[in-house]
């Protein structure tokens, strides 16, 4: 997260301190702040904001303009080295940045060239540098800003000062939020509304490739070197303190399914192209590929692992708890991807322990920088879904979907495949599940009143749509406490289908294209038995009109429909536990990480 504030009339310190405080659900494993007071000074360091605030003395420091950041480590272990603010060679600028500056190593290997030392790791500090260097190069400020912003690509928001300009913040976004506290005499510009709401309720919100600067008395937006009208762009927000913690959501979770759009972004944009290559090469080589994790990123493996078996490749997925029964398998001539969304279930770290005791080689797709399970595997790809607060994992699974997706991709391409158009589809993810987010919550909700006194549902789903249902399942069971078990749709009818009886709900989900016509078949037969059948189905197709209540879900390509389909099914689960008068965010008996055995 990231604060800039100017309020003349008030300690700048506190004003900075309590921002990162009002921040500190986005990220927190550093803190920093940088104000100019004769000469730019900067506080930061590892730890959470209080203690690093009082450490530092965050309060006493002085000046008009200054800037604040909790970092969340994308690039970069938490320590005070990479802990933002970060600042140029010579000691006058400071910058902050939320999200993920794609070519940043380029940019920074250009920098070396022409004498810039770096310090940290992160992908930000390129920022600083190139704004100094374009002001050696004789632009001022906002001209070397606006260029340097020019060069970067990836998803950021970025905020900077400049000693020599004391009294302007300039700013940038591309993904990330950004928005512009309006005030009368002062002016701050924030990633959300929540931090600046103890000083004003007037907000604009800065677009998509939007940069400009903030004085105390003035606010200029430019875009592709034309200026905005910003003051026509004014809004006032109505919300109250409590709505305002989550962003104006009710509740993390409802937030984190609505983020998936832009957490899909980040991760797609911080993909690099070299790690998936090292690691689509090693599984292309592999005997056995063994797919490891728990709940939520267990079903993201198990995607991947219906992908495989056309690669040749012969994949064993293993519930984490349950690896010891294959440690007779594991031989250096394995391969394995280790899924988790904390890098610190005790359960996958154990799995990968006893693998790569076993000599076999492990890739590590997590959303936790620095985590453990980053740090004891060979190879890391991360999801960049940002800190996930609600207990039930949304956003985190379906950039873990993406993520594994894109490794797929990544061995087609070098089996020498034409990959274009799987290309093209990934990058859509993200615009993707704006439409779906936006057209099926309606419906989701709809269908919760009707779920809310049903003591259990079944999910069904044939092929790559298994998964997608077992996710839908343990959604339903997390959060609203309903019964619900997932089953493979041809497999129902040998079993499960006994307890079928008038109004048992039944979710279809048709998000495996290869499979829809079969499953049509299992509709049949339980709606032949009474059941109240459901179904996320492609729109604008024929599948609706067989299901009581269909979720018309944007069609969408193969590798990307499991995260078209589940969206729907995160919301039919979150309403459902608002329905009954449950907290989504925090499902008794449940912990977001789970670190005994
Ligand atoms: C816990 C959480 C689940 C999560 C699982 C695996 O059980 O409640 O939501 O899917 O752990 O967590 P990980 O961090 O390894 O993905």
């Amino acid at each position: 997260g990231v604060v800039f504030a100017e309020r003349p009339g008030r300690p700048l310190g506190e004003i900075l301190r309590r921002g990162l405080e009002r921040l500190e659900y986005r990220g927190y494993d550093s803190a920093g702040v940088a104000v100019v007071d004769r000469g730019l000074v900067v506080r930061k360091d590892a730890g959470k904001v209080a203690e690093v605030a009082r450490r530092y003395g965050f309060d006493a420091l002085q000046g008009v303009a200054g800037l604040a950041h909790t970092r969340w480590a994308t690039h970069g272990r938490p320590d005070q080295v990479n802990a933002h603010p970060h600042v140029d060679c010579g000691g006058v600028i400071a910058v902050v940045h939320n999200g993920i500056i794609e070519n940043y190593a380029e940019l920074k290997e250009e920098l070396a060239k022409r004498g810039h030392v770096f310090r940290s790791e992160t992908d930000t500090e390129v920022v600083a540098h190139l704004v100094e260097e374009y002001k050696r190069q004789g632009l001022d400020t906002f001209s070397a800003f606006r260029k340097a912003v020019s060069r970067i690509r990836g998803a950021y928001a970025i905020a900077l000062i400049d000693a020599e300009n004391p009294q302007v913040i300039y700013f940038a976004r591309h993904l990330s939020p950004l928005i512009i506290g309006v005030g009368d005499g002062f002016n701050i510009v924030a990633s959300d509304i929540p931090t600046v709401l103890d000083h004003t309720k007037r907000i604009i919100a800065v677009r998509d490739g939007e940069y400009g600067y903030i004085t105390p008395t003035e606010v200029y937006i430019e875009a592709d070197g034309v200026p905005q009208d910003a003051a026509s762009r004014v809004e006032e927000i109505p919300w109250s303190a409590e709505m305002a913690t989550k962003g104006g959501y009710p509740h993390f979770m409802f937030k984190e399914i609505y983020e998936q759009p832009e957490s899909l972004a980040s991760t797609a944009a911080g993909l690099e192209p070299a790690r998936l290559e090292a690691a689509a090469n090693a599984l292309l080589a592999a005997r056995n590929v063994y797919i490891v994790g728990a709940g939520t990123s267990y079903h993201a493996g198990l995607i991947l692992a219906h992908l495989l078996p056309r690669l040749k490749l012969t994949p064993v997925p293993i519930v984490a708890s349950e690896y010891a029964a294959y440690e007779p398998l594991f031989d250096k001539d394995d391969f394995a991807i280790a899924v988790s969304q904390s890098g610190e279930t005790i359960d996958t770290i154990k799995a990968v322990r006893a693998m790569r005791e076993r000599g076999v080689r492990v890739a590590a797709v997590t959303n936790v920088v620095g985590s453990t399970l980053s740090r004891e595997s060979d190879l890391v790809i991360y999801t960049r879904a940002g800190p996930e607060i609600g207990v039930a994992a949304t956003k985190t699974f379906t950039t873990q979907v993406l993520t594994l997706s894109a490794l797929y991709v990544s061995a087609l391409r070098l089996l020498g495949y034409d990959v274009a158009e799987r290309e093209r589809e990934l990058k859509a993810a993200p615009d993707l599940a704006r439409r779906v987010v936006e057209k099926t919550a309606g419906t989701a909700k709809d269908l919760a009143r009707r779920l809310r006194q049903k003591p259990s549902a079944y999910y069904l789903g044939r092929g790559a749509a298994l998964p997608v249902a077992m996710e839908g399942a343990l959604k339903l069971k997390e959060v609203a406490y309903i019964h619900a078990e997932a089953y493979p749709a041809g497999e129902s009818k040998h079993g499960p289908i006994a307890l079928v009886e008038e109004d048992f709900p039944v979710v279809f989900v048709f998000s495996d294209p290869a499979t829809r016509e079969k499953t049509l078949s299992n509709v049949a037969e339980m709606k032949a038995r009474g059941a109240f059948a459901i179904g996320t189905v492609p729109a604008r197709s024929d599948y609706a009109k067989k299901l009581d209540v269909a979720i018309e879900v944007p069609d969408a390509g193969e590798l990307t429909a499991p995260i078209a389909h589940v969206i729907p099914l995160q919301m039919l689960a979150y309403f459902a536990a608002v329905e009954r008068g449950y907290d989504p965010d925090k499902p008794r008996n449940l912990a977001k990480t789970v670190t005994v055995e």
